[in-house]
């Protein structure tokens, strides 16, 4: 794979410039963003990973003037003949399935990992289409094999086709419209309106999207973390030993209302608990993924491997930090400050081979750490 000039998928435009005038901005398209660009994934491997009950995969077509969608797993037999009506195939988290997929993200290292979240590729006949619409995420939509034309709009409002199972704008207007050949990619930020349409019958599109959690959903879940961190020893009860008589029974007192609101006004949480909330919220794995737990090992075997193999991060596994502390898929490593650039290299490379010169103390600290990771199927050794 051979990136353009200044070596960097954005071609011409510098990482900075990307960052200051295009993110979440602007579009941008970026000719020859891979120079003689040829899809190591093919529509046949598309097709076998959509049959997968782990893959998220539809599956969509233009019939009698409607826009349908089918949600795999597929079966073989699933998928139209090419000389039907135009049909895509789009997949998911092909970045879990194919270790190109995978290192091909890492082109994109100038977003921060919490903000990445998969590669989604779909192969489409010619004319094929998802038809316009719009997404909420920010996307680079690579073209990897065939041709594609992108038309994108500038509007601000869209009327959305109430008959269609997906979100289609019924008045969309182009703005501009480009033919991308492989190697070519067209960035999108939010909401921009856009229709792709294949051109050839081997049209085949990498879509490296973003996520963005929603206000809701962190709010939402931090309350969840916390009601998990609340004291549950159910014998504090409200007690009122100085009752007085009340005129009305059904009026809740004033001193049941303030001894409530002070119970309400003693939850409390610290900067330092708000971002264990933040690293467990940003690495929590995708809802389909499963972790094969290997053969158990002795933490003997594990620190010989660790002193002679390379060791990965699962392509499903989330890996991020704040200062020294680590969150794995959720999970909370706590490691000694001694230890931390080891994590910090395994998380930012996704993998670490450590020296064979690792003492001995050392050797066993970092086995301890990382053995449960290594059980629970979240790191492994490349063979
Ligand atoms: C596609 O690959 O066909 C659709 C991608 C998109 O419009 O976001
Ligand atoms: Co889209």
């Amino acid at each position: 794979m051979r990136l353009n000039r200044k070596n960097h998928i954005l071609g011409k435009t510098s990482v900075d410039t990307f960052l200051k005038k295009y993110w979440q901005k602007k579009p941008l398209l970026i000719r020859n963003a891979i120079e003689n660009f040829q899809s190591p994934i093919t529509e046949k491997d598309l097709f076998y990973i959509a049959q997968d009950e782990e893959a998220i995969s539809r599956l969509i077509e233009y019939k009698q003037g409607l826009w349908q969608v089918k949600y795999g797993p597929f079966e073989k037999s699933d998928f139209p003949k090419k000389k039907n009506a135009p049909w895509t195939v789009l997949v998911q988290n092909i970045n879990h399935h194919f270790s190109f997929a995978n290192s091909f993200l890492n082109l994109f290292k100038f977003i921060p990992y919490a903000r990445l979240d998969d590669l989604m590729v779909s192969y489409a006949t010619k004319n094929g289409s998802v038809g316009p619409h719009f997404d909420s995420y920010d996307v680079f939509l690579f073209q990897a094999s065939g041709e594609r034309e992108w038309k994108i709009s500038d509007q601000k409002e869209f009327s959305l086709d109430k008959k269609s199972a997906i979100k289609i704008i019924t008045n969309f207007r182009s703005k501009n419209s480009w033919v991308l050949k492989p190697g070519d990619m067209l960035y999108l930020p939010p909401n921009i309106g856009h229709w792709g349409i294949s051109q050839s019958d081997d049209c085949l599109t990498y879509s490296i999207g973003f996520r963005a959690p929603s206000t809701f959903e962190i709010q939402s879940k931090f309350l969840d973390f916390i009601q998990d961190s609340l004291n549950t020893n159910k014998n504090y009860l409200y007690k009122d030993p100085n009752l007085n008589l009340q005129k009305d029974p059904a009026e809740i007192n004033t001193n049941m209302i303030k001894k409530i609101q002070q119970t309400v006004n003693q939850l409390r949480w610290s900067k330092n608990l708000i971002n264990t909330f933040i690293g467990q919220l940003l690495t929590e794995p995708v809802e389909t993924a499963i972790f094969q737990r290997p053969k158990p090992i002795s933490l003997e075997i594990f620190k010989k491997n660790l002193s002679k193999k390379i060791l990965e991060l699962n392509p499903k596994t989330r890996m991020l930090f704040i200062k020294n502390n680590f969150y794995i898929n959720g999970e909370l490593i706590e490691v000694d400050k001694k230890y931390a650039a080891y994590l910090r290299q395994l998380a930012n490379n996704k993998k670490i081979a450590f020296k064979p010169s690792l003492d001995k103390k050392d050797l066993n600290a970092l086995g301890i750490t990382l053995l449960p990771l290594y059980l629970s199927g979240f790191i492994d050794f490349i063979q």
